[in-house]
């Protein structure tokens, strides 16, 4: 068992502060990792956005298996939630973005339509876990047409709304965790795709869980990165990754903190392929 936990406390001041935002806001507009939908998906954030309206990006898609993309869609559709693939880094998926908002935000615009109110813009709050790009995808999506609104009375100071178009205005947020996570895959799963502080894991123990992990789920893929035998034990696979890699110790011991570090960061990177753990 390896247990991650990762709950500083910045975080939970930053909870805080979005529970006071949120009460400004008709939609929640929360990030996942296409690798890692559910482990993604912070507990805290459903719990912050009840009763507003929701879209839920599948971000990283193109770093996430194709067809697991499409059953993640179906997936979330199935629940009657709007998701959409994005590729914020090269502003896929983008197009569609408008229509779904107006789209998960319907009952507004109705509301808004029968008491008079015209061209009121939606306010969406872009939320989710630490690394899983939501600045990327704020930064891509208003590259074009963003204008700073300053502060607006109400909200805690110095926060800033970035005016997407005439209709839409978005805040953004800090990534946050939660304070447990329910089970020994969770953590591992957000400690490989970086949304934890590398600094709190041995990157070892967590390599070797991730071999153990892609060799049940993508047989193959050490192989054709690394030309490692994946008959062998994971520690023994670490080893000869470094020294394929030549990573070495004095002495020519292998270095498997040097190779648990390559081995993280290009399978972060979509170096292996397009993989999905979940
Ligand atoms: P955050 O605000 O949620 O913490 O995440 P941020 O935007 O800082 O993005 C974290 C990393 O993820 C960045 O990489 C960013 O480029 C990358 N990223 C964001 N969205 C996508 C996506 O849809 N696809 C891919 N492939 N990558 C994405 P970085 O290595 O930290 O920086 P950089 O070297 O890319 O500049």
């Amino acid at each position: 068992m390896m247990q991650v936990q990762w709950y500083p406390g910045h975080m939970t001041k930053a909870r805080r502060m979005m529970q006071e935002d949120i009460k400004l806001i008709d939609l929640v507009i929360e990030l996942l990792d296409a690798r890692i939908p559910m482990s993604s998906r912070n507990p805290d954030i459903d719990e912050l956005a009840k009763g507003k309206a929701r879209l839920v990006l599948l971000n990283k898609s193109d770093l996430a298996d194709p067809a697991s993309n499409e059953r993640w869609l179906k997936y979330f559709e199935d629940k009657g939630i709007i998701a959409l693939l994005t590729d914020s880094k090269n502003r896929k998926g983008f197009n569609a973005i408008g229509k779904a908002i107006e789209e998960a935000c319907k009952e507004k615009l109705e509301r808004d339509r029968k008491r008079g109110i015209i061209g009121r813009p939606v306010r969406a709050m872009v939320a989710g876990i630490p690394n899983v790009g939501k600045s990327t995808f704020i930064n891509s999506l208003t590259k074009r047409a963003s204008t700073k609104t300053g502060n607006k009375p109400g909200v805690t100071k110095g926060k800033q709304w970035i005016k997407l178009n005439k209709s839409v205005e978005l805040l953004d947020t800090p990534g946050i965790l939660w304070p447990r996570f329910d089970d020994e895959t969770t953590g591992l799963n957000l400690a490989y795709i970086g949304s934890i502080n590398d600094e709190i894991i041995d990157s070892a123990e967590l390599a070797i869980k991730l071999i153990e992990t892609l060799k049940s789920r993508y047989a193959g893929v050490l192989y054709s990165r690394f030309e490692t035998d994946e008959s062998e034990e994971d520690t023994v696979i670490l080893e000869k990754i470094a020294l394929k890699r030549g990573c070495l110790k004095k002495g020519s011991e292998a270095d498997l903190d040097k190779a648990s570090r390559i081995l993280l960061d290009e399978f972060r990177a979509g170096k292996l392929g397009k993989i999905t753990l979940e």
